[in-house]
């Protein structure tokens, strides 16, 4: 049986043009480890006369987001748009008539996620979101899936391109707001990039983890969050003589209290993963009750990693569509938190360097 499905595409910035990119061009490998054909049918972008590359087809360009939601010719939706845009509404119109739904949307999902996710399991559709944390690192799916069936006790690490890039920059002496520039350039940084410095992203990052680490309706609201933009030359400088690098670190963690959380600069010791840790790439360490410490690395920001991620996606939804595998939304299976759970501050307990007050140590648990 041949299975036609058609897809939306929201957003044309950074992810979305790439995503356009690898679905047009990967059209028959696509369709083969499917077995469901499909045509890219809409893309909604801010602007029609924003330049763009000459392969994107001028006439499935809209400004129009909502219709690409409601149009009942999509039959999944892929929500790339970053910010600008009420995707909430946007999401929620298009569950609201069962199409599935794939977002990178980070903020989306650690803010609405558990009432999207309630949603789309009532409109028994999917709702896929392994972009909007790290980037091409597949981290949702593993706590989702391969993780299901164990305990997560912490998760930690560095999941956020830019500041990464910036710090790493500073410590090459460049002054921050070259070094921030530079990864605005590359494509690194949202397009507020205040929410790249002051942990807001990687808030959002963590707060979706955490929904899915410890089946827990975490809201990156809750989370306690600094950000890099204190941070002098002479940290830098005076971190590095003790053998450290500052690096902007979310952790979380449960213990017997409940769960702690928090974004906040650390000082690791300069040969640990996450002290390595130069640009784009973000690291992320799971500590399970079974499989003990597990580390993930790779490309967490730019625009064809990140897109390689929604590609995953799109395929694991056309298989659902094809009717190949059933798909089970919502929350990690092992969910013992009450949805009131308060996040403690996760460094609280942390040692902090006498002549360096600001920043706490990383050590692991
Ligand atoms: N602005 C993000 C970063 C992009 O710098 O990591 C990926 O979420």
């Amino acid at each position: 049986v041949e299975i036609r499905v058609g897809i939306g595409l929201i957003g044309c910035g950074t992810v979305g043009s790439s995503v356009a990119e690898q679905l047009l061009l990967a059209n028959a490998e696509i369709e083969k480890r499917t077995g469901v054909r499909f045509a890219l049918r809409r893309i909604a972008v801010r602007s029609m006369r924003a330049e763009r590359a000459a392969w994107i087809p001028q006439a499935l360009l809209t400004d129009d987001a909502r219709s690409v939601a409601d149009d009942p010719e999509i039959d999944l939706l892929v929500e790339c748009a970053g910010s600008g845009l009420n995707a909430a509404d946007i999401v929620e119109r298009a569950i609201s008539r069962s199409a599935h739904v794939i977002t990178a949307n980070k903020e989306l999902i650690a803010t609405q996620g558990p009432r999207l996710a309630a949603l789309a399991a009532a409109y028994r559709v999917t709702l896929s979101y392994e972009a909007a944390a790290c980037g091409a690192i597949p981290i949702v799916r593993v706590l989702k899936d391969a993780l299901a069936g164990d305990e997560v006790v912490s998760i930690a690490g560095v999941m956020n391109g830019t500041t990464t890039s910036i710090l790493h920059a500073m410590e090459q002496g460049t002054e921050y707001a070259a070094a921030l520039a530079q990864s605005q350039r590359m494509g690194y940084a949202e397009s507020d990039p205040a929410n790249d410095v002051e942990g807001f992203d990687a808030a959002h990052k963590l707060a979706l983890l955490m929904q899915l680490a410890f089946g827990a309706p975490v809201l990156s609201t809750q989370i306690g969050c600094a950000g890099i933009t204190g941070i002098t030359p002479t940290c830098i400088a005076r971190a590095s003589e003790l053998g450290y690098r500052l690096r902007l670190i979310a952790a979380a963690k449960r213990s017997s209290g409940g769960l702690r959380a928090e974004v906040h600069p650390a000082l690791i010791k300069a040969d640990h993963p996450f002290a390595r840790t130069r640009g784009p790439e973000n690291v992320v360490r799971v500590v399970t009750r079974n499989a003990g410490a597990l580390t993930f690395s790779g490309k967490g920001a730019g625009g064809s990693a990140t897109a390689s991620a929604v590609l995953g996606d799109i395929v694991g939804a056309m298989k659902v569509i094809g009717g190949r595998e059933v798909k089970r939304n919502g929350a990690h299976a092992g969910g013992a938190f009450a949805s009131s759970a308060s996040i403690a501050a996760y460094f609280d307990d942390r040692m902090r360097l006498s002549d360096s007050a600001e920043y706490p140590v990383w050590a692991e648990n």
